[in-house]
């Protein structure tokens, strides 16, 4: 089978950092799907993976972290799929990535893929759509079923590709009030029409800005982009007794001291905890899935997609590897389709 990978750890622009590959196809055991990859989503995480480092790999690492296929296979103990299923899934952090034709996946953190998109327009939502989920619904609190109503939400880093999803469910799901970040004019125009009522930047003072919008503070503050550099001014919004959660590793420590006279809370969301422990609830990130397909299927949510490159191969994710190092991508990159050679 097809697959895109690497032996050494390079800078993107490094002519071995990713490689075109001829790698045996694998087979499924247990609760794991065959899935016949037909696109797959880049992530700030795949970049991460990929930075450069001095090991060797002796076989071929293969990375990616969001994918939409049709099942091809599946274990003695798959109860959840069979052949000729469409899905959509992010896979495990501690397993070979979707990188490739034909990828092994625990059925119990893939989806149904949504019926009214095609495989590309699917496979930007997995990762992110995780996330978001678990930040809003399970990290922060927020009701999914409306009954925080207009309460305030920031979400910090609102074009990218989480910020994408986390402003439609904080909108179309929970019915809160959304102020998103965006530094330019197409990346505001972006988290407008995805929903969010007021826009401000990141690179600006954000207090500042909040009390210019006549907000006394947000009861959640969602952080998508650099926790250090907004740490202070978090603590400074949040309203007390609220709740911030944060999806980005610190440089330094975080001075929880700041949120005590508030008596705010502090949540990790971390996308990939429960398949890296196989938590009991694993089977969550299916169910979550699946009521995401159903939302997009319902209209209520729509793909993220921003960018499409074809096919997938290792000149195509370079490409899309250098833009998400840019830091400034809105929405997600899809790369399609295996070609034809
Ligand atoms: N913990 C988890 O489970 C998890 C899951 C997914 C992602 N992540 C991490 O979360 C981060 C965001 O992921 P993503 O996929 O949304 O990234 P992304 O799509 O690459 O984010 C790009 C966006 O970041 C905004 N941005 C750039 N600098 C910023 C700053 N200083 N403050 C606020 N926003 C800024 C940009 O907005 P402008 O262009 O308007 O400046 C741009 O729209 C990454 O570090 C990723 O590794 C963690």
């Amino acid at each position: 089978m097809k697959a895109v990978g690497l032996y050494k750890y390079l800078a993107i622009h490094e002519a071995n950092s990713l490689l075109d590959l001829e790698l045996p196809k694998p087979s499924p055991a247990g609760r794991e799907i065959l899935v016949r990859v037909q696109a797959i989503a880049v992530n700030p995480v795949d970049t991460k993976m990929r930075a450069p480092q001095d090991k060797v790999e002796e076989s071929p690492r293969i990375l990616g972290w969001d994918a939409a296929g049709v099942v091809e296979d599946v274990g003695q103990d798959v109860s959840l799929f069979r052949p000729g299923d469409e899905v959509f899934y992010a896979g495990s952090f501690i397993r070979p990535g979707c990188n490739c034709e034909f990828h092994l996946v625990d059925e119990r953190i893939a989806g149904g893929k949504p019926e009214s998109l095609d495989f590309v327009h699917a496979a930007a939502l997995p990762l992110t759509s995780i996330t978001a989920w678990e930040a809003l619904f399970d990290r922060l609190g927020i009701d999914p079923d409306g009954a925080d109503h207009a309460r305030h939400l920031l979400v910090i880093g609102g074009a990218g590709g989480v910020g994408s999803v986390a402003v439609q469910f904080a909108k179309q799901v929970a019915d809160l009030t959304v102020t998103a970040t965006a530094s330019r004019p197409e990346s505001q125009t972006w988290c407008r029409e995805l929903g969010a009522d007021y826009i401000i930047n990141h690179y600006l003072d954000i207090p500042a800005q909040v009390n210019e919008l006549g907000i006394d503070g947000y009861d959640y503050i969602l952080c998508l982009n650099d926790t250090d550099e907004h740490w202070q001014a978090m603590a400074a919004v949040i309203v007390p007794q609220g709740r911030i959660c944060s999806i980005v590793e610190t440089a330094a420590l975080v001075d929880l001291g700041a949120l005590k006279s508030k008596s705010a809370t502090f949540a990790w969301e971390f996308m990939f905890t429960r398949s890296m422990y196989e938590t009991d609830d694993m089977i969550e990130q299916h169910r979550l899935l699946d009521r995401v397909a159903a939302l997009v299927d319902e209209g209520k949510i729509r793909t993220t997609v921003n960018r499409v490159l074809e096919p997938i191969n290792a000149k195509n994710l370079k490409t899309a590897h250098a833009e998400i190092e840019s830091h400034h991508t809105i929405g997600k990159i899809v790369l399609n389709g295996w070609g034809t050679a």
